[in-house]
């Protein structure tokens, strides 16, 4: 049941009130009313509060209302006459959740324009209040006065429109007549939303992105009795196969903002989950919320913390985060010359930008830093300005944490095997395997990293004005010094999404409400106690040139995902009919679930011997999970 509080005014009768009170006793909206506001003690619609004994709070300077709110912390807030002007710091805390009632037709978009059921123009009366408004329709010889109930928003009269009434004008109409009949037709249309608001009923998702992690995260939304579908764009070969109620939209690209926007209104998506690195750092957040579209992860601002390492670095070092000693530059002499006046010792250079995972380059000695200066033009923009970080030695892990802005849960820890050979030879990948949970991380880190690392951060991305709203991945290395961050990103990890979210017993979207609604503080994650590990089957030439193996066919796949607890999630796989091809270089992530990581492992193994590819094409790891089993084995 949602929670809703009602703000009002000494203006009018409080028939909104009124409806919305009978909407709420009589069933039809299903939710607890927690407060009627006012910000006078004389409003007429405290005596309708009091009449249905609901609790009343006196609220008269405009200033005091965000600590009430957020002290009732209700899932909506709805204008029902309230006079103030409601300050940005309200709309920010409360984003789509203060529903209003405007006198007049706002179109969807600023340039836009509302039709009248006759087909004339309707006017928005912006800025006009009641009886200004009616008067408006009267005075330009409207055919049609009408009302609009929509979410607040920081631009004055608009925000995203949850419904429209209209009302004809008849002749010899005064404001009086008109407003009577309109207001009939505003009460039913704000009960009619609320009701919508509230209902807990089924929502469709869509997914961005086509590669494993998202691939297990459509499954795991699928797995909410909550969903009704989800759907991807683009999705993969693998995605839709075993799972009815995953459809994908194989032509719209993660980068075709327009097309996914068209997909949202065709199938009525409820909330997008950006997912993956490129689209949040282009803002797909903002720009679907400025639509009206609901979206789950961080905004751009907030997402610098990924997009931008050299932004990302400052941050933790103004707000004391533990990180190595580093350096930014956007000129190589001067970067040269910096090395120079180092000692010798292990160094990373690192591109400010994204670059798929691939812009980090160790460096052994002062020699190799000189090198990796010089190749950081091989990254365009994205390496334009660079990091020369001292290297934490240690071992490397992965912990996520879900944060609503003000609060966070921790999920789950992973290690991610990044280089293409068994023994961590060779170049770096996007990931060839992974196990969660990993015991490098123990439950006291965990609270250590809390306490040192995730509330300081959530606390400097608000005092920055960026609240973090999202999954938010740490990097983090286990030195002899305590962990250290290696670099934060804004999404889950892949392939340590594959190995988590499997686990998670919680209903997904419960928590993505919950981030949404700031009411992670009050969730529960629940995980199960398997332990998952992940197996990435890559076209032999992968991280490098691997376009001979593009096309081949890949056999064993529907075998191998029959045996007991093994998963697959597709990734750079395509489909025809039941035949399945070679479309990327990580083609699939098998997963395997053991009551520990031996077991997994050996599973895995198992299963990932039925499947290869045409030519002998199909190059993986054999070794995932080594530093575990031998922690287990030590
Ligand atoms: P990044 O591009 O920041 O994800 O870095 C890629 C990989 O480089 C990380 O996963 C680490 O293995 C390694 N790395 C980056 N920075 C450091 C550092 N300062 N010390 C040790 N390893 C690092
Ligand atoms: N596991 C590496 C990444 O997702 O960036």
């Amino acid at each position: 049941m949602k929670l809703i509080a009602l703000l009002i005014s000494n203006t009018g009768t409080g028939t909104n009130l009124q409806a919305i009170i009978d909407g709420v006793n009589f069933g039809k909206i299903n939710a607890k009313i927690v407060a009627v506001i006012s910000d006078t003690s004389d409003a007429i619609g405290l005596e309708r509060a009091r009449k249905h004994q609901l609790p009343i709070k006196i609220c008269p300077k405009k200033q005091n209302l965000l600590s009430l709110l957020k002290k009732l912390n209700p899932d909506f807030i709805c204008l029902a006459g309230w006079k103030q002007i409601i300050l940005d710091e309200v709309i920010e805390s409360f984003p789509n959740r203060i529903v209003n009632l405007h006198p007049g037709l706002i179109p969807d978009s600023m340039d836009g324009k509302v039709l009248n059921p006759d087909g004339s123009w309707g006017l928005w009366n912006r800025g006009k209040l009641t009886d200004q408004a009616v008067q408006n329709f009267l005075d330009n010889g409207a055919t049609y006065a009408g009302s609009t109930i929509h979410f607040l928003s920081k631009d004055f009269d608009f925000g995203l429109v949850l419904g429209r009434c209209f009302e004809k004008v008849q002749k010899g109409d005064s404001i009086d007549s008109l407003y009577t009949r309109l207001k009939k037709k505003e009460n039913r249309l704000y009960v009619d939303i609320l009701a919508k608001l509230c209902q807990e009923g089924k929502m469709n998702i869509l997914v961005i992105g086509s590669n494993g992690r998202e691939h297990a995260l459509a499954a795991t939304y699928a797995k909410s009795k909550k969903v009704k579908k989800v759907i991807m764009t683009p999705g993969n070969g693998l995605t839709d196969y075993h799972n009815k109620k995953i459809k994908n939209y194989p032509s719209v690209t993660m980068m075709d903002f327009e097309g996914i926007v068209k997909v949202c209104q065709k199938e009525k998506i409820d909330v997008v989950d950006v997912a993956q690195d490129d689209v949040i750092a282009a803002g797909y957040v903002d720009r679907l919320e400025k639509l009206g579209i609901a979206a789950f992860g961080p905004t751009k601002k907030a997402s610098q913390l990924e997009w931008d390492k050299e932004w990302a670095r400052n941050f933790m070092a103004k707000y004391g985060l533990p990180i190595p000693k580093f350096r930014s530059f956007s000129n190589k002499k001067e970067a040269t010359s910096y090395v120079k006046s180092l000692p010798e010792q292990l160094l990373y250079v690192k591109a400010a930008g994204l670059v798929g995972g691939k812009g980090a380059i160790r460096a052994e000695n002062k020699k190799q830093a000189i090198e990796a200066i010089k190749s950081m033009s091989q990254f365009g923009k994205s390496g334009e300005t660079f990091l020369i970080e001292q290297a934490l030695i240690g071992e490397e892990f992965s912990l996520f944490a879900i944060s609503d802005g003000e609060d966070f849960v921790v999920a789950k820890s992973a290690q991610d095997h990044k280089t293409i050979y068994d023994g961590d030879l060779g170049p770096n990948t996007g990931g060839m395997g992974s196990v969660a949970p990993t015991g490098c991380v123990t439950a006291s880190m965990i609270r250590i990293i809390g306490i040192k690392i995730f509330k300081p951060l959530l606390k400097g991305m608000k005092k920055e004005e960026r609240p973090y709203k999202g999954i938010l991945y740490l990097g983090g290395m286990l030195t002899k010094d305590g962990v250290k961050i290696i670099e934060f990103n804004s999404r889950w990890g892949d392939p340590e999404a594959e190995v988590i979210l499997p686990s998670i017993q919680t209903d997904y979207l419960d928590l993505v409400q919950a981030v949404r609604l700031q009411k992670i503080k009050n969730t529960k994650v629940v995980f199960d106690k398997k332990v998952r590990l992940s197996v990435a089957g890559c076209s032999k030439g992968y991280p490098g040139d691997y376009s001979s193996v593009k096309g081949k066919e890949i056999f064993g796949l529907i075998d191998a995902r029959k045996m007991p607890g093994i998963t697959i999630f597709g990734a750079g796989i395509k489909r025809e009919g039941n035949k399945f091809f070679v479309n990327g270089g990580r083609i699939f992530h098998l997963v395997a679930e053991g009551k520990n990581v031996i077991e997994a492992k050996e599973k895995a193994y198992k299963a990932m011997a039925k499947i290869s590819i045409e030519g002998n094409n199909l190059h993986y790891r054999t070794d995932i999970g080594w530093r575990d089993i031998n922690r287990i084995k030590n």
